[in-house]
């Protein structure tokens, strides 16, 4: 199996991302973590291919990027960050990566977040990270 492995400043940020990886493991969307070294604060998960391109993006992003969010939604999760460098892509399927800043029950800097239904009206997928930047200029008062 092919992976990627994510340096970390800190032990503790590494087990940040360990503990919203571990949480979301039942769902196919997210990267599987594989191995942890304590050590060099390395974190190898499986590889979720690479990001998208403008006009590029699969058919399917509507449907995917929705259930994205609306897991994110059950399990009271919020990511923070979403752009469009935090998703990728792999064998027509888009991954959701980076809980470097996530956290659970209340939203945090930086507030980049969507809602579900928000999905309906974006004409693409890079409409979306609108939505997210309109949600952190609403909490940032910009
Ligand atoms: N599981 C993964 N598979 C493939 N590429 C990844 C994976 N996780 C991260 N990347 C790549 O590394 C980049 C940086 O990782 P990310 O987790 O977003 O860290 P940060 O943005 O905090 O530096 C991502 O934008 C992506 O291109
Ligand atoms: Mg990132």
């Amino acid at each position: 199996m092919k992976t990627f492995k994510k340096k970390f400043q800190t032990k503790t940020k590494m087990e940040k991302e360990v503990y919203f990886l571990n949480k979301l493991s039942s769902y196919k969307y997210f990267p599987k973590v594989v191995s942890v070294n304590k050590d060099t604060n390395e974190l190898e998960m499986s590889f979720c291919g690479n990001v998208l391109e403008e006009g590029s993006e699969p058919r399917l992003w509507r449907k995917q990027t929705k259930e994205i969010i609306s897991i994110l939604e059950k399990e009271s999760i919020y990511h923070n960050d979403i752009h469009d460098e935090n998703f990728l892509y792999k064998n027509n399927k888009i991954f959701l990566v980076d809980f470097g800043r996530a956290t659970e029950n209340k939203e945090a800097f930086p507030f980049l977040n969507v809602s579900s239904s928000c999905l309906d009206d974006c004409d693409s997928f890079f409409h979306v990270f609108l939505h997210a930047e309109k949600n952190f200029k609403k909490i940032h008062r910009v």
